[in-house]
């Protein structure tokens, strides 16, 4: 029996250690220190997270696996950075700390991010450097950036702006969610596969289970903006409700959106236990991002 929560303490403190070490070591100091700030605010890191355990299920033996696991929570940071700007959501707290804007003005957090995102790709094209690794980072890249890209969080971001004020119906709103938030999750389980040389029906399978985590996940995130508590999450709560953002709970009502994460959660344990390898910790994993209370 895992005991999921030393796994994902365990995980979190490699990859907050290795985030550390492959940060930029040289530049202005300023933009450095913005990336760092925003890193080192905290996150529960589950999107590398994701990559490692996919690579554990898949007995993946390669050390470099931790690269891909950094690079896309080098994304999600630049994505949080840009989501909390005035121009965006207009945020002023994020990983229980002042946004990234607020402490360092738009102008540098703009840049903070852009600098992350761009250093998630040097990240991958250096693996791709090492031995025997270049046909898979490329497979990673061409996943990595279509899910930031407008096919996916781009273009739900896009999406969620245009839909503040309007009564989205439920089909736009999962569309929306997919793109924003779901495809970064799926990103990770895939491309933690494909760095594990993951065979077209492993691939299959962790892409399924990783969509039906990606939209339970957002299903959460809205229900926790709905009724959780600003400190247990480190960012305001209400803020849907005050830009008027159409969310699964507006569309659903928070019970029926509660249903559907549960529906979801035993849609992605029924997927992931047809792989051939044991399923268990992707199991709990599944149920720690989508039953959380942060
Ligand atoms: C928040 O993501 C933004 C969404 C995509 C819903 P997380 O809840 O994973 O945020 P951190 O990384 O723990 O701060
Ligand atoms: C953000 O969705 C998704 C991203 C791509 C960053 P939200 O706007 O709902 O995320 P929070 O609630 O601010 O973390
Ligand atoms: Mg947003
Ligand atoms: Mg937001
Ligand atoms: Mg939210």
């Amino acid at each position: 029996m895992i005991d999921i929560d030393q796994y994902l303490e365990e995980k979190r403190n490699i990859v907050n250690l290795a985030l550390k070490k492959r940060l930029p070591q040289s530049g202005p100091p300023k933009i450095l220190d913005a990336m760092n700030y925003s890193l080192e605010a905290g996150g529960k890191r589950l999107r590398p997270i994701l990559t490692l355990a996919v690579a554990d299920t898949l007995d993946c033996k390669s050390n470099s696996i931790i690269d891909i696991a950094c690079a896309l929570e080098f994304v999600h940071t630049y994505s949080l950075i840009h989501d909390d700007l005035p121009a965006m959501d207009n945020s002023n707290l994020r990983r229980g700390k002042p946004t990234c804007h607020r402490v360092y003005g738009d102008a540098v957090a703009v840049l903070a991010g852009d600098a992350l995102l761009t250093h998630a790709f040097e990240i991958l094209s250096r693996y791709g450097q090492k031995e025997g690794y270049a046909e898979k980072s490329v497979k990673i890249i061409a996943e990595l950036s279509s899910a930031s890209g407008v096919t996916g969080m781009i273009g739900g971001q896009i999406l969620d702006l245009e839909s503040e004020g309007k009564a989205l119906t439920f089909d736009q709103v999962e569309r929306l969610s997919v793109m924003k938030t779901g495809a970064l999750l799926r990103a990770a389980v895939v491309c933690g596969a494909i760095a594990s040389d993951a065979g077209s029906e492993q691939l299959k399978i962790l892409g399924s289970y990783a969509g039906d985590i990606g939209t339970a996940f957002q299903i959460t995130d809205d229900l926790l903006d709905l009724e959780g508590s600003r400190e247990e999450l480190g960012k305001p709560v209400g803020a849907d409700q005050e830009r008027y953002k159409p969310n699964y709970p507006s569309v659903l009502g928070p019970e029926n959106a509660r249903k559907k994460a549960v529906m979801l959660y035993e849609q992605a344990v029924i997927s992931i236990s047809t792989l051939d390898q044991p399923a268990e910790l992707l199991i709990e994993l599944a149920k720690k991002l989508i039953f959380r209370n942060k």
